[in-house]
């Protein structure tokens, strides 16, 4: 273990966060579904609760799970229906945390980084062998090939990157124990990109293939998948062509296994029209293929002195067939070593063994060789020639972590690589944090986690690492064999931590190694290597002779691949080990000069069955892929991070003081804010453009706070809204009120200057009227004398003399009623000084008082006098109450008593005294509107006339019988009693002649004129007559 000075949070976070990319919050708000999104924000960081939540998410099928920016992914080992193409648009161009984890939701942030920043990027998968980094690599190129731009020339690149796939997978991938479609060789991929972000080329970079496999799989295990697809799936014909039989069973470099591929790869190359290459190339790759298969199956037989013997073999003939070889000099090849001593060449027989070695050298670089040829013609073909500018993002899907029962070579250069990118992910996770922390001015803190650096070393140091001390066995002179390497590594790394053999182990250790065993202890776990075969695959020797027979045929490929290797050179070749050493070393400077996004596999199971949650095994890979400790160290210091503004925009509702507008420096405000919340100093730091928060409770205390203030907010915006509304309402209102206000405002005005024009008319008029006084009566004048008059009159009424006899105090009259003054006077003090006049005048004011606006024929009764006798006689018509049958009759007012006379006899005598009875009402005077046809029905005395000289007949008779206050005017008609229970009506309406007559209805039906009819009637009449006769 050593100490690490770590900021809290990897570069990507601090990169994502500069470009406003990256929505923790996104995360916070869902992190109430299933388990924790993110780990980050797990509440304790505690390897119980990490694989709690990551098993809880796995029983959902939630494969996926981030720690900040690095995606962990458990191999479900089912088809899940989140790749679709619904699913990648949802996942384009949104932040990354603001939808549930997912492997497009990486790539495309890494796309996206990529076009703003203009930078490369790679995404690093790892994971042990089955966990799903083949998987996941393939899935992010669909992503990409579907969310680009794109267009007919870009498709074609893309179909070829994404054709490259099943190509390479066909000759570099095989069924393991671990993995049925293992990748048994270490590919990284460039994807190109031009500044618009098309994808427009891509290379590839191929590590180590397992050439080992050609000629031997472990039980269990298989062969690369090419040559069962092509023994299996190719045609008849072809087969035939490469002297070929269906099935595996005839090839001894073939494992016979059930397993079936789905599909002959090379086909789909070609039949898809998209050629990766060139038509007579893949024939050529068949005759390789089969090359190899008729190879394995060649045998030696064993001369006398157990010499190698090759006698017309066919499985030769076909070999130097399809491989355009001299057969002669091939089964020379493959039996003797040709040893150039000075200047001659000296021929020395392989024994058998040998010659089985040689033979399955040959069938191993054959196919090696061919395997680098196909990755070059490939890359060929999705060459990008635009020499402008391209960012790349980068795909490494390396083989996994590996650990079998017998362990070799292969594994321990598999496990080595592994190693080394252990080591990259740590120093670039490393480097950021503090580079983070360094910008910030936050102050290091120490956090523990294991730096696998040590192991690095221990394998690959120059002169005292395994390598160097496998290569010098390799090459020394002398008996070097595999049981030397161990004792030299024995010898070197005695007491290293890392390193354990049988020799060096203690007891306890001891019963667990083999005596040809090393054990390293890699960070992903222990790993016994058998050195058995070490020198010889490191070695990789293929003897001169066929190289340079390879050199010569036929077989275009084969020519290529071996001319390439260049036979001439005196120096040994590279060892495998250095070569690939160095091949990591510049994969490392490729990778460090990139922006990186980090995928780690998890198997969820041993026996690759879905919903197993292998809970042990899941552990074991969360600790040695080191997942907890990157957690720690994102979390270590601060779990979160944000920019002030940021934080600010989100939380200011928090904080009175901030809340709804923060004035000043955004830091300033995040200062008080948290100040108000109660941050304690512990708990958050202030960097120099973000502030950094310790614990997730801190940030989930404060989101909840929000969450539970937004509603609070939503409700006082509402009732700010409802206020404002309302305000609006009223604004409304009083505008209307305003307008309403104003229109009145100027109807009045409108109306008063009317009335001042009037009134100015009027004063005018009178003004003229007085100036015009003096004249005859005109147009003028007539108003003006008028009130004159009028005014005169008034005056003169309050102002009359007090007696008749004083006749100094007479007002004096304007000068247009002289002549009507002068006959007033003359009335008022000559005749109101004679008796019956003034009692003539008497009875009119109390006719007036009695009648003035209530009967319209009144005032034409005024200008007769009425009579002065003392009695009264009057002609009426009387109407039977029975039958209303009309009699004449006469009626007199006695000083007692009304008597109905018919001829001087008298009919009926109605005493004023019996009028005084109980009813208040004693005499209806029914007026039909204006008639002057009136009806009088005494009541008491069963009286029902028609007189014409109405007002002078009640008169008299209120007056004489003192009931003034019995007269009633009624209009339409009356009901009266006929006798006791029997009812009588007399109705009135007006027509064109006054007539009265008993209606159909029984009723008494009295017609009146009309007023305007009548005066015009009385006029022309003048109807009217006094009796004169009394009784
Ligand atoms: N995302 C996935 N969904 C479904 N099955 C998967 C997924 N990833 C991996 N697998 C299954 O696991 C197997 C091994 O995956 P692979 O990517 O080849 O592993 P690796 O490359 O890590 O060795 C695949 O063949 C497939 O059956
Ligand atoms: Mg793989």
């Amino acid at each position: 273990m050593s100490h690490f000075l770590v900021h809290s949070a990897a570069t990507l976070l601090l990169q994502l966060v500069a470009q406003g990319q990256l929505d923790m919050e996104g995360a916070l708000t869902a992190r109430d579904r299933v388990g924790i999104q993110d780990f980050v924000l797990l509440d304790e960081t505690t390897e119980a609760a990490f694989l709690s939540n990551l098993k809880k998410r796995f029983s959902k099928d939630l494969i996926y799970t981030y720690i900040g920016t690095l995606l962990v992914s458990v191999n479900p080992y089912k088809e899940l229906d989140i790749y679709n193409k619904k699913q990648m648009d949802i996942y384009m161009g949104v932040n990354f945390f603001e939808l549930p984890p997912h492997i497009y939701a990486l790539a495309d942030n890494a796309y996206h980084t990529m076009l703003t920043e203009f930078n490369n990027h790679f995404i690093l998968i790892s994971g042990e062998s089955g966990a799903g980094k083949t998987e996941a690599s393939k899935k992010i190129l669909q992503y990409y090939a579907v969310s680009c731009p794109s267009t007919t020339l870009l498709n074609t690149v893309r179909d070829k990157m994404l054709m490259s796939n099943p190509v390479l997978e066909a000759f570099g991938n095989a069924k393991t124990l671990k993995n049925d479609n293992s990748s048994r060789f270490g590919k990284y991929m460039d994807i190109q990109f031009d500044g618009q972000g098309d994808a427009v080329g891509g290379h590839i970079l191929n590590y180590l293939l397992e050439k080992s496999r050609v000629v031997h799989q472990n039980h269990g295990e298989r062969n690369f998948h090419i040559f069962y697809q092509l023994v299996e799936g190719g045609s008849d014909d072809l087969l035939h062509q490469l002297g070929l039989e269906r099935g595996c069973q005839h090839y001894n470099y073939l494992t016979q296994n059930t397993f079936r591929n789905s599909v002959f790869s090379m086909f789909i190359v070609s039949n898809r029209g998209i050629l990766l290459i060139n038509y007579n190339f893949v024939q050529h790759l068949f005759e390789v293929i089969a090359s190899v298969l008729h190879l394995g199956n060649v045998r030696f037989d064993s001369d006398s002195k157990g010499h190698a013997l090759l006698n017309n073999n066919t499985e030769l003939h076909w070999v130097s067939n399809l491989l355009g070889v001299d057969a002669h000099r091939l089964q020379e090849g493959l039996t003797f070593r040709k040893i150039e001593a000075k200047k001659d060449q000296v021929l020395s027989p392989f024994t058998t063994d040998h010659a089985i070695y040689a033979r399955d050298a040959l069938a191993k670089a054959i196919y090696g060789q061919t395997f680098t040829w196909l990755v070059n013609r490939i890359n060929e073909s999705m060459e990008n020639k635009d020499p402008s500018r391209k960012t790349v993002i980068g795909l490494l899907d390396i083989y996994g972590f590996e650990v079998f029962y017998v362990n070799s070579f292969e594994q321990f250069c598999i496990n080595y690589c592994n190693e080394k990118l252990q080591q990259l992910f740590i120093e670039l996770t490393l480097k950021s944090e503090q580079e983070e922390y360094e910008a910030e001015g936050i102050e290091w803190e120490p956090v523990q986690f294991f730096n696998n650096k040590i192991i690095c070393d221990l394998i690959e140091e120059k002169h005292r690492g395994i390598i160097s001390l496998l290569d010098e066995e390799c090459l020394r002179p002398g008996d070097a064999t595999d049981l030397t390497f161990l004792e030299r590594l024995e010898e070197k790394m005695g007491n290293h931590p890392h390193f354990v053999t049988h020799k060096l182990a203690d007891k306890m250790t001891r019963k667990t190694l083999e005596r040809g065993d090393f054990r390293l202890l890699h960070y992903a776990g222990e790993v016994t290597y058998c050195v058995v075969g070490f020198l010889d695959k490191n070695n990789d020797l293929l003897y001169r002779n066929i190289k340079d027979l390879m050199c010569q045929s036929k077989n275009d490929i084969v020519k290529e691949c071996f001319s390439s290797m260049d036979p001439d050179s005196r120096r040994r070749p590279e060892t495998v080990v250095t070569q690939f050493k160095s091949s990591l070393q510049k994969l490392t400077e490729i990778l460090m000069a990139k922006e990186a996004w980090y995928i780690r596999c998890l198997k969820s199971n041993e026996s690759k069955q879905s919903g197993q949650f292998d809970e042990a095994l899941i552990r074991h890979q969360v600790k040695y892929l080191g997942l907890m400790e990157h957690l720690r160290v994102r979390r270590a210091g601060f779990a979160y991070r944000r920019k002030y503004d940021v934080f600010l925009k989100r939380y200011k509702p928090l904080c009175p003081a901030t809340w709804p507008h923060w004035r000043g420096v955004a830091a300033d405000g995040v200062e008080v804010l948290v100040q108000h919340l109660g941050y304690l100093p512990d708990e958050y730091k202030m960097g120099r453009t973000k502030i950094f928060i310790r614990h997730p409770r801190t940030l989930f205390a404060t989101e909840d706070a929000y969450e539970k203030c937004k509603h609070e907010l939503a409700t006082r915006i509402q009732a700010k809204y409802k206020g404002y509304r309302a305000k609006g309402e009223y604004r409304k209102q009083k505008e209307a009120a305003t307008k309403i206000e104003s229109c009145w405002r100027g109807t009045q005005a409108r109306k008063e200057k009317e009335k001042r024009a009037w009134a100015v008319k009027v004063i005018k008029k009178f003004i003229k009227g007085y100036m015009t006084r003096g004249q005859a009566k005109n147009t003028d004048n007539s108003e003006y004398l008028a009130f004159v008059r009028q005014n005169y009159l008034n005056r003169l009424r309050d102002n009359l003399p007090k007696t008749v006899l004083d006749k100094t105090t007479w007002l004096t009259p304007p000068a247009v009623l002289t002549e009507g003054s002068l006959f007033l006077f003359v009335v008022i003090t000559v005749k109101f000084s004679i008796p019956f006049l003034s009692l003539q005048f008497q009875m009119k004011l109390i006719t007036s008082s009695i009648f003035k606006g209530k009967k319209d024929s009144y005032p034409q009764s005024v200008a007769h006098p009425f009579s002065h006798h003392s009695y009264y006689c009057v002609p009426v018509i009387k109407y039977d109450r029975n039958g209303f049958k009309p009699r004449q009759r006469q009626l007199i007012l006695t000083q007692t008593a009304v008597y109905v006379i018919e001829e001087a006899k008298i009919k009926q005598r109605v005493l004023y005294t019996s009028l005084k009875g109980q009813t208040s009402v004693l005499i209806y005077i029914l007026l039909v509107d204006d008639s002057n046809t009136t009806f009088i029905w005494l009541f008491q005395g069963d009286l029902v006339v028609q007189c014409d000289h109405l007002f002078e007949l009640l008169t008299k008779l209120c007056v004489i019988a003192n009931k003034q206050n019995a007269i009633k005017v009624v209009q339409g008609s009356i009901n009266f009693e006929i006798q006791a229970g029997k009812g009588g009506a007399v109705d009135f309406s007006t027509g064109p002649e006054p007539m009265v007559y008993k209606a159909k209805n029984g009723h008494l039906m009295v017609v009146s004129w009309a007023l305007s009819l009548l005066s015009h009637v009385s006029v022309q009449t003048g109807y009217h007559f006094f009796f004169s006769d009394y009784i």
